[in-house]
């Protein structure tokens, strides 16, 4: 069962529609938990040893590929893991069409504009405020609705859901973040916890063994999408200002409503990771959690100078992605999601050097390392979440 937790800027499904989210969330833990692993059974037993009689050699990815879609087995568990993902969407946009007008109000009634870009905003009363937010400090929303969309964004919707990120379908559009959040929870099988917070929770956790002493002042979260890892740097660090960048301004709406409804103070803004409008030296701490891969080569060398740009000396980068697999065919599996669930940049990610890449954005090959990492999970986390070990991409500046 998943830890995650309603709150009110999600809607509540009826009856048919939980009954179909809940076949969803089975259907997919049967996908991955029982017929996945056939799939390393027909291969380490009947096409490995094939492919290495026939080539003489161990395979690389490419003739893993061709042979395991000449496969019966893997092509049924491919076609089922791609209709469970659009039916994943189906069973979150269902609800969130009904209620949607109900939680673009909610959204206005919370939204609160930047006092000033890209500042430090301070806490401002309106009569609007319910009694408990009074005097609490409050985060912002600035958008900007002349950013250039990348191309690595505009040209397929990522991971299937229809309109991805960054389209909006009626004025004030809540709906790309509300079903991004639900379907996430879904998509992770609950493994995410109450908010969707495990990445956030993970760089924090990350930070406290690396780095204890780090108080940061000014926090940015890169790619936050709906915030749920930013949230986590506002309550880990409440002296720190911490704000939140992306592209898509349905998602960034749906932030900042769902911050300010958990108390967490956060500045949102529409910008591109590859060029900002903060000032350079800005932030003691630069962070990102799974957006590197959804962006594109020549992208990852200009956000890694930009971030090195917006670092005070002394400031940290961290970047936090999915590692793809150790063995061929582990790159294989993981690569699935980028022929089959439009991840298409994340094939790259396989083999990048991700320091490289951080040595060409500026930053010195000694300020530069990699980490697997594994949170030290607590007993409740244990109860839904696997120990997921990440790729961490750190940089000292
Ligand atoms: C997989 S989501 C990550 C969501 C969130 N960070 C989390 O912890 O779950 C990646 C996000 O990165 C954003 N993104 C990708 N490229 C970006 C860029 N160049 N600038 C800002 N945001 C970007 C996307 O719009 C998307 O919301």
């Amino acid at each position: 069962m998943s830890a995650f937790k309603h709150h009110d800027m999600l809607p509540t499904p009826d009856h048919d529609e939980q009954a179909r989210q809940d076949f969803v969330a089975s259907l997919r833990g049967h996908l991955s938990g029982r017929l996945m692993p056939g799939a390393y059974q027909i291969y380490e037993r009947r096409v490995a040893p094939a492919l290495r009689a026939e080539l003489g050699r161990e395979p690389d990815e490419t003739e893993v590929r061709r042979a395991m879609t000449r496969e019966p087995y893997y092509q049924f568990w491919s076609a089922m893991q791609r209709r469970s993902q659009e039916m994943l969407w189906e069973s979150v946009i269902d609800p969130t069409e009904r209620e949607l007008p109900a939680l673009i109000d909610r959204a206005k009634s919370r939204a609160k504009p930047a006092v000033k870009a890209p500042g430090a905003p301070k806490a401002l009363k309106t009569s609007k405020e319910p009694r408990a937010a009074r005097g609490r400090r409050r985060g912002s929303l600035r958008l900007d609705p002349s950013l250039p969309l990348p191309r690595y964004h505009a040209a397929v919707d990522i991971h299937l859901q229809p309109g991805a990120y960054h389209t909006d379908s009626t004025a004030d559009d809540v709906a790309a973040g509300v079903i991004y959040d639900k379907g996430l929870d879904l998509y992770m099988g609950g493994a995410l916890g109450a908010e969707n917070g495990l990445m956030g929770e993970t760089l924090v956790a990350y930070v406290k063994e690396r780095h204890p002493a780090l108080r940061p002042r000014r926090v940015l979260d890169m790619g936050c999408a709906i915030g749920n890892s930013t949230v986590v740097w506002a309550r880990a660090f409440p002296e720190a200002e911490v704000h939140g960048i992306d592209v898509g301004a349905p998602v960034l709406r749906y932030a900042h409503a769902r911050a300010e409804g958990f108390g967490a103070p956060v500045h949102f803004s529409q910008q591109n990771a590859e060029g900002t409008d903060f000032g350079s030296g800005s932030f003691d701490l630069v962070v990102s959690h799974i957006m590197l891969h959804e962006t594109s080569k020549p992208a990852l060398q200009r956000i890694f100078a930009e971030c090195r740009r917006l670092l005070r000396p002394g400031g940290l980068m961290l970047h936090l992605e999915i590692p793809r697999g150790h063995t061929v065919f582990e790159q294989f599996m993981h690569n699935w999601e980028s022929y089959n669930n439009n991840e298409t940049f994340s094939r790259y990610m396989t083999h990048i050097d991700l320091a490289a890449e951080a040595v060409k954005g500026g930053f010195a090959r000694s300020e530069v390392r990699v980490d697997e990492f594994a949170m030290q999970m607590s007993v409740a986390q244990m109860n839904y979440a696997e120990n997921f070990i990440w790729k961490i991409l750190a940089a000292e500046r």
